[in-house]
C-alpha cells in the first residue's frame, strides 16, 4: 500500500517544514519503487531530526510510523514478496562469503543470521548479522547508485589501509569486504564488529543527565567528557600520521560501548587526504574555514586543524547544550544558552553555562585553543599534546572513565540509583526538572505567582479556569515533591499551596451555585443606578 506523506500548513517556516518535505520526497521514491531499502529511506528521514520536531504533527507520524512497520512485515515476508533489495534485484540463496579480509582471524561468515537492519546513517543501508554472541554490522552501497557504492567502499579502503599499518584502539574493527546474503538476495559491503551501546549524540545527554541528578559526581561527568575529547585527539593524530583528516568528527559519529566503555570514532565515508576535498561533512561542528556563509564549501579542503575544530565543537555541544538539537545549537559557533530555554521555558541566564562565565579555567582555555580561528593554533593541541591541560588534567584515569561511560550508557548506574529511591521508599526526581537551584527558584515564582487573591473575582471565575488553576496546583505539588528530594525546604510552599487549595474549593462551591442565586445576590448587593433602568 503506499505510504501517505506528511501534511504541512503554510504558517510553518521552510526551514522547519523542511523535514516534512525530506519524509515526504523519500515517501514518494518508495510509493514508486517499494522495496525495503527505499522504506529505510523513509524511516531515516524521519528518524533524521530529534523526536521534539514532530510534535506538531505527532499523529500524523504515528501512523506513518505504523505504516512503515506493516510496509516492512510485507517486504520482510518471503513468498512472492519483492525482497530487501526490492523486486529487481535477482534471487540468490548463496550463502553469505567474504570477498576480501582484513585479517586471518576474521570470524567465518557461515551460521550468520540477518537480524535485520540496524540504525542508519544517510549513505547506505545497514544490516545487523548475528551468530551467537557476535554481531557484525554490515554497512553496504545503497541500491545501484554508483557514487554512493564508491562512497562505502571508499570507506573501507581507508580501513583497509590504514589497518596495514596498524589498528587503532579508538577505531571500529572492520573485518573485510563480503557478499551478503540479504534475506533471498545479495548486496556487497563491509562488515565490522557491532558496537552496543549509545551513539555520541545520545551518550552525551545520558552523561549530563546522570550529573544532574547526582548519579555520578562532577568528577566522573568531567571525566568522561576528558576520555571522549583525549580519545578523538588520538585518533585525529593517528589519521594524520597516515595522511588523512576525517571531516566529519561530531556526536553521530562515534560510538560509546555499554560493555567497556570504550569511545568508538566511526563513520570514515567523509575522510580524505589531508588537503583535499572532503566527500560528507555536517556544517554544524564545521571549521569556519571549511564554511561559507554558514554552509560547507564545497571548494574548501580538509585539514588535522579542522578535525579539531570539530572535536572542539563535539565537546562544546556535549557541555554546553546536550538536550538541544543542531538548529537550536551552533556548537561550531561557541555556545548556545538560547538553546536552553528552549528545551525547559527556562529564562536565560538562568542555566549555568560555561562559556558565560567571565573567569577562564582550564575548559575554556582548551576550546578556545581548539576552536581558534587559525587552524595551525588547533593543530597544536594534536601536536603538543602534552599542554593539553584541560583533557589531560583528569581526576579519572582511562579506565575510571571506561567505567563510567559503560555505567552511563549500559544504563546500570540509573538502575541502581533508583533501586537506592526504591529502598528509601521514595519517588526518584524526574529528568525533566533537575537542576537544584532551578527547582528552587521556579517552585518560588510559581507560588509567589499563587499569592494574589481571587475570590472577589469568583463570579467571573469558570470551571474551567478552576480547572486549570488546580492542575497548576498540583503542578507546584509535584514539584514540591521534587523539591523535598533534593531536601529543600517547602514548608512554606507547602502551605501556601494548602491555603490556595482551600480558597479553590469555596470558589467551586460558590461557581456550582444556581445561577439565578448567583445573580440575585450580585444584583441585590450592588444595587446600582443601571440595574433600576427600565
Ligand atoms: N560499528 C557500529 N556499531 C553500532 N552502530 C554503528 C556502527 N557503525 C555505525 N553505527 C550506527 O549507524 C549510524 C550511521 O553510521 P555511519 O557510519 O555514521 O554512516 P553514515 O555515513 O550514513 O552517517 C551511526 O550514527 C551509528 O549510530
Ligand atoms: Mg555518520
Amino acid at each position: 500500500m503506499p505510504l501517505k506523506p506528511l501534511s504541512t500548513s503554510i504558517l510553518w517556516s521552510k526551514d522547519f517544514t523542511k523535514p516534512t518535505r525530506d519524509v515526504n520526497a523519500a515517501i514518494a521514491v518508495y510509493n514508486k519503487s517499494p522495496t525495503g531499502i527505499n522504506l529505510q529511506l523513509v524511516e531515516e528521514t524521519l528518524n533524521r531530526p530529534p523526536r521534539i520536531h514532530w510534535a506538531k504533527q505527532f499523529k500524523e507520524v504515528n501512523s506513518l510510523e505504523f505504516a512503515i512497520a506493516q510496509e516492512k512485515e510485507k517486504l520482510s515476508g518471503s513468498s512472492g514478496t519483492p525482497g530487501v533489495l526490492g523486486a529487481a534485484a535477482p534471487k540468490n540463496l548463496a550463502p553469505s562469503r567474504w570477498i576480501e579480509r582484513l585479517f586471518l582471524d576474521a570470524p567465518s561468515l557461515d551460521g550468520y543470521v540477518l537480524l535485520g537492519d540496524s540504525k542508519k546513517g544517510a549513505q547506505g543501508a545497514t544490516f545487523k548479522f548475528e551468530l551467537g554472541n557476535r554481531i557484525l554490522l554490515a554497512k553496504t552501497a545503497r541500491g545501484k547508485d554508483t557514487n554512493i557504492q564508491t562512497e562505502c567502499r571508499r570507506e573501507f579502503e581507508f580501513y583497509k589501509l590504514l589497518y596495514r599499518r596498524r589498528e587503532h584502539p579508538n577505531l571500529a574493527k572492520v573485518w573485510g569486504w563480503a557478499d551478503l546474503k540479504l534475506g533471498d538476495q545479495h548486496a556487497e559491503g563491509f562488515l565490522m564488529d557491532f558496537i552496543k551501546g549509545a551513539d555520541g549524540f545520545a551518550a552525551q545527554k545520558l552523561l549530563k543527565d546522570h550529573w544532574d541528578l547526582g548519579i555520578i559526581s562532577t568528577a566522573q561527568y568531567w571525566g568522561a567528557i576528558q576520555y571522549i575529547g583525549r580519545c578523538h585527539i588520538t585518533v585525529v593524530r593517528y589519521l594524520n600520521d597516515a595522511g588523512w583528516v576525517h571531516n566529519d568528527i561530531k556526536p553521530e559519529n562515534y560510538m560509546v560501548s555499554a560493555t567497556t566503555g570504550e569511545v568508538i570514532v566511526i563513520d570514515l565515508g567523509g575522510a580524505a587526504d589531508i588537503g583535499r576535498q572532503p566527500a560528507a561533512v555536517t556544517s554544524n561542528y564545521l571549521a569556519p574555514e571549511m564554511r561559507l556563509g554558514g554552509r560547507p564549501n564545497p571548494e574548501a579542503v580538509g585539514s588535522v586543524g579542522s578535525d579539531v575544530f570539530s572535536i572542539g565543537a563535539t565537546l562544546a555541544h556535549a557541555t554546553e547544550a546536550p538536550h538541544a538539537i543542531h538548529e537550536q545549537a551552533r556548537p561550531n559557533q561557541g555556545v548556545q544558552v538560547k538553546a536552553v530555554p528552549y528545551l525547559s521555558n527556562t529564562p536565560v541566564g538562568l542555566v549555568r553555562n560555561q562559556f558565560e562565565y567571565g573567569v577562564e579555567t582550564d575548559f575554556t582555555r582548551q576550546l578556545n585553543r581548539m576552536m581558534s580561528e587559525h587552524p595551525l593554533e588547533r593543530q597544536k593541541v594534536v601536536d603538543e599534546v602534552a599542554s593539553n591541560r584541560f583533557l589531560n588534567d583528569s581526576m579519572l584515569n582511562d579506565n575510571e572513565a571506561k567505567e563510567v561511560l559503560s555505567g552511563v550508557v549500559s544504563g546500570r548506574l540509573d538502575m541502581e540509583w533508583r533501586l537506592k529511591w526504591a529502598a528509601a521508599g521514595k519517588t526518584p526526581p524526574t529528568l525533566l526538572i533537575t537542576d537544584r537551584s532551578r527547582i528552587e527558584r521556579d517552585l518560588d515564582l510559581k507560588t509567589r505567582a499563587l499569592k494574589s487573591k481571587v475570590t472577589q473575582d469568583a463570579v467571573n471565575i469558570t470551571e474551567g479556569m478552576l480547572g486549570m488553576m488546580r492542575a497548576e496546583l498540583s503542578r507546584i505539588a509535584q514539584l514540591i515533591q521534587h523539591a523535598n528530594a533534593f531536601g529543600i525546604d517547602t514548608r512554606r510552599h507547602q502551605n501556601i499551596v494548602n491555603q490556595k487549595s482551600r480558597e479553590y474549593d469555596l470558589l467551586e462551591s460558590e461557581i456550582k451555585k444556581p445561577k439565578s442565586t448567583a445573580l440575585k445576590s450580585s444584583s441585590s448587593s450592588s444595587a446600582s443606578p443601571k440595574g433600576k433602568k427600565i
